[in-house]
């Protein structure tokens, strides 16, 4: 929905979801939008990041409020290391403002705060303020919120791949037993189930080496919004909408 012809409240929108009672477990968001969001107002890209920071907060508390499980957030990938220099260095700092600047509402809000990806390349504070926040939150379990940092997924699928190939060379594994169940155990989501759900913003229709594996029968909701305007009423709108379909992953309906 664009802003401004919104009819209902957030309120309104979240008792929607509650009485359908089907909720996504797990819903992933490629959040896009914010460099095109601040050139509308002739602004640097980098605050179109810094204001995509309130809506991540948004979201996070609009998931708690409708009971989702995990919510999985496409923060930075590993492609976005050819971005300008000035620009990687903001997203790196303002990564770790967020973690250090919201570990205390996270935490006491029962997050449990995970970061997945090539940790390696991330400047030493902002790899630290990760391992700080992790740390703190690692018992939460009201939602678990993963942060998908300097992530590619053809990059996790080639680990995986690599480690299941160790085991084999190492005599840990028949090469016969290398099943699917195996693979996504290797994955930096193994644990973790699949996505019910995947929003993108700002009317990209890509997936962009997100969760390539994870997302075979995920809905898919393509919004409009520009990560920035994105609230917790845009979340259930996405809700509401993968409460209409029919899931057959694959099979006919009965
Ligand atoms: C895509 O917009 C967004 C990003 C590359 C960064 C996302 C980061 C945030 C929302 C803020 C920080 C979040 C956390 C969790 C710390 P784009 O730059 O590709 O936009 P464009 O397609 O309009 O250029």
């Amino acid at each position: 929905m664009l802003k401004g012809v919104r009819t209902q409240s957030p309120a309104e929108l979240l008792a929607q979801v509650r009485a359908h009672g089907r909720v996504p477990r797990h819903i992933a968001i490629i959040m896009d939008g914010n460099g095109r969001w601040a050139r509308e107002r002739f602004m640097p890209r980098t605050f179109g990041h810094r204001s995509g920071m309130t809506s991540v907060r948004d979201v996070i508390e609009g998931s708690i409020e409708a009971g989702i499980e995990y919510l999985s957030l496409f923060a930075f990938s590993q492609e976005n290391w050819d971005r300008p220099a000035d620009e990687v260095g903001a997203l790196m700092s303002l990564l770790e403002e967020y973690v250090e600047r919201e570990a205390d509402e996270l935490h006491s809000a029962g997050v449990c705060v995970r970061v997945l990806g090539d940790l390696t390349r991330l400047t030493a504070a902002a790899g630290e303020a990760v391992g700080r926040v992790t740390g703190r939150t690692a018992r939460n379990d009201r939602l678990i919120l993963n942060l998908f940092i300097s992530y590619g997924s053809r990059d996790e699928i080639v680990r995986a791949a690599r480690a299941l190939a160790t085991d084999v060379v190492e005599g840990r594994l028949a090469v016969d037993d290398i099943d699917a169940d195996r693979l996504g155990a290797r994955l930096y989501t193994a644990g973790c189930p699949d996505p019910d759900l995947l929003v993108r913003t700002s009317g990209e229709q890509r997936i962009s080496n997100f969760l390539l594996w994870q997302l075979a029968y995920s809905e898919l909701y393509l919004s409009p919004v520009l990560w920035p305007d994105f609230t917790r009423s845009d979340l259930y709108d996405a809700i509401l909408s993968f409460q209409a379909r029919e899931r057959r992953f694959g099979r006919v309906s009965v």
